[in-house]
């Protein structure tokens, strides 16, 4: 008898689990978002450049929504929208309407640059007893690659879609000599848009002749939407820079932060010590300098973390690069026209943290090695991880 009783205990027992499972199940499909969807790229044109080469714009969508749009002309990222604290998708990156704007006049809005990020001094180097003359597009200096650099050619497109991932492969062939640079170049930067609002950035290159390659990418983050980005909070991991002469080449030495306008080792706004008084904010006109990121034996590490009080949004920067640019915008003068308006971007509306080696290293023994031999592949990784709170 007692035998039967557990018998039907247990069997009583049984039954209400299934049940809890069944409507937890239920109540789970009940309570998905509507927002959540597949992640998905999508394609369509944006124009013909002056020369007539077709363009076009790949939308890149996660399954939370987050939205990034890049353009086959230089690997451009024209719109990069993120949920805010309110949950609605906010534009973070600064950008043209139109082709003709970026082909006309752009200061490297959202463009990948190479091949070499930030500027080798009066557009020199040697490399295996041969000296390069590279153009000088900067004052005497060389700058991002030249004047037509990867940021202004047409890259070769491929989607590629992953369970939870989406992902922009972007080839291109640099030849031998172009823009100064010895070796046929074949490059690779592969975008891929998670579904934990990260946009990870895989750069590849490989050379047929001894060469230098610095990559990076050259967004104008805001995360306010507002007219400046002073009232960012911003922390980097880094406690040395480099410091710069008046035309912005590096002086050679790494300068410690300590005590410094350059100090964003604990957070600080942007703006809290911009208007000091320092012969280095001088040069740069404001922030426009490289930090030597801590602990580059680690690899991929935290460089920086940048976040607005009222939209909520926080930005990460994760990189293997050992170095980063931070650039606050000082060139922009209200002559760049303002996507989605008919307003301008004032000075400073928006910053650059550009991965990278350090400037000028070809001409420079004491800073790491930007060569890449024929053998060798080249690569570097970037991370911009979205959060809010
Ligand atoms: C980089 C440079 C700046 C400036 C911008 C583009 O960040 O360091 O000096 O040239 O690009 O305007």
């Amino acid at each position: 008898m007692n035998a039967i009783m557990k018998n039907k205990n247990r069997t009583n027992q049984m039954m209400k689990k299934t049940l809890l499972i069944l409507i937890s199940f239920t109540s789970l499909i009940a309570c998905k978002t509507p927002e959540t969807q597949k992640a998905m790229i999508e394609k369509e044109s944006f124009g013909t450049t002056q020369d007539g080469r077709d363009v076009e714009r790949y939308t890149l969508v996660n399954s939370g929504g987050m939205r990034v749009q890049i353009l086959t002309y230089g690997g451009i990222i024209t719109s990069l929208e993120v949920p805010n604290r309110a949950g609605k998708l906010q534009d973070v990156v600064l950008g043209y309407d139109q082709l003709s704007d970026y082909e006309k006049s752009s200061p490297y809005f959202g463009a990948l640059i190479g091949r070499y990020g930030n500027r080798i001094a009066n557009g020199k180097f040697s490399l295996e007893g041969t000296e390069y003359t590279l153009v000088q597009n900067n004052g005497n200096n060389h700058l991002h690659g030249g004047t037509k650099g990867f940021d202004k050619v047409v890259w070769t497109a491929e989607p590629l879609e992953q369970e939870d991932k989406v992902s922009l492969k972007l080839t291109y062939l640099s030849k031998d000599m172009e823009e100064g640079y010895p070796g046929n170049l074949s490059v690779e930067v592969l975008y891929t848009l998670t579904s934990e609002n990260a946009l990870e950035i895989h750069y590849l290159a490989n050379t047929d002749k001894t060469t230098v390659v610095n990559l990076t990418q050259h967004s104008y983050f805001n995360l306010s939407g507002g007219k400046d980005i002073l009232d960012h909070i911003l922390q980097l991991n880094a406690s040395g820079y480099l410091p710069v002469d008046e035309t912005l080449i590096p002086t050679g030495i790494v300068a410690d932060v300590t005590n410094t306008p350059f100090d964003f080792t604990q957070p600080k706004t942007i703006g809290r010590d911009i208007e000091k008084e320092d012969v280095q904010l001088k040069n740069g006109l404001g922030y426009d300098h490289c930090w030597v990121l801590n602990h580059p034996e680690i690899g991929m590490r935290t460089a920086a973390i940048v976040s607005h009080p009222t939209s909520g949004i926080q930005l990460e920067v994760q990189t293997d690069e050992p170095a980063l640019q931070f650039y606050s915008g000082n060139f922009l003068d209200g002559s760049h026209p303002m996507k989605n308006s008919d307003g301008f971007y004032a000075k400073r509306a928006g910053f650059c943290l550009e991965t990278q080696h350090y400037p000028n290293s070809p001409n420079e023994e004491r800073f790491p090695s930007v060569v890449v031999q024929p053998e060798e592949t080249y690569t570097s990784k970037t991370i911009f991880k979205f959060t809010n709170k």
